[in-house]
């Protein structure tokens, strides 16, 4: 069994997103002792911006005739490609940033799509396997609160992981976690801390499930 595990925190310490998805990780883990895990950190290490452009123009170019940029370029998209590939279950943190996700984000997302297994033409890759998305947002966006609406990400996230790679993904969110550092949000800290619960309990239920569902598909 194979945890393919993204993160796009910009930071290390008190990241909820990570927190979350360690829980999560940790009931895979429970289910899975000899299980690998394959890490992608965008957070700690942010893929090159200028990559994507360069892979995407690539494809055109005749191997022979491609530059060395280029040549780095595709390898690192067939690199994130084949670590997608090389898994069964799958688990993302991502916060949300200024509306939306990040530049670290995108660049991750464009370079798999230039891999040509992930690209236009290419039918759900992921098909059938089960992911977790977990989204981390310091301010709150659901129906009723002034910003509603205003969350860019986490649609555009479900609909390239889940529809177009075809990963059978659910989400946990984890809103209003400025809650403990701004002054301004103060009252709102026990409705943040019972949200964060729900999200823990919500993330290890999902790492024992998905789980689960790997190791049936490949009992079959
Ligand atoms: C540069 C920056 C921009 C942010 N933009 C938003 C935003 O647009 N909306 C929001 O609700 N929270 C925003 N936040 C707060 C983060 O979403 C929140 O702190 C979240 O918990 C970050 O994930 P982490 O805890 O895993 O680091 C922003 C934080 C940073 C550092």
């Amino acid at each position: 069994m194979t945890l393919f595990r993204l993160d796009s925190s910009i930071r290390l310490e008190g990241s909820i997103s990570r927190a979350v998805a360690d829980t999560s990780e940790a009931a895979w883990r429970a289910e899975h002792p000899t299980g690998e895990v394959i890490r992608r950190d965008l957070g700690v290490a942010p893929l090159p911006s200028d990559a994507w452009a360069t892979a995407a123009f690539a494809g055109w170019t005749p191997v022979d005739q491609q530059t060395a940029a280029q040549r780095d370029a595709v390898a690192l998209s067939a690199q994130l490609g084949d670590e997608l590939l090389a898994a069964d279950s799958y688990l993302f943190g991502v916060p949300l940033y200024n509306w939306g996700i990040s530049q670290h984000m995108k660049t991750w997302i464009d370079l798999v799509i230039a891999d040509p297994r992930f690209g236009a033409g290419s039918e759900t890759p992921l098909a059938g396997r089960s992911g977790l998305l977990v989204i981390a947002r310091g301010g709150a966006y659901g129906e009723g609160t002034p910003k509603f609406g205003w969350d860019h990400s986490t649609a555009y996230l479900t609909r390239v992981i889940g529809e177009v790679w075809g990963l059978d993904l659910r989400i946990v969110e984890a809103e209003l976690t400025l809650a403990d550092i701004v002054p301004a949000m103060s009252d709102l800290k026990p409705l943040a801390a019972e949200f964060l619960a729900t999200a823990h309990a919500a993330a290890a239920t999902h790492g024992r499930t998905f789980g689960e569902q790997a190791a049936a598909m490949a009992s079959v």
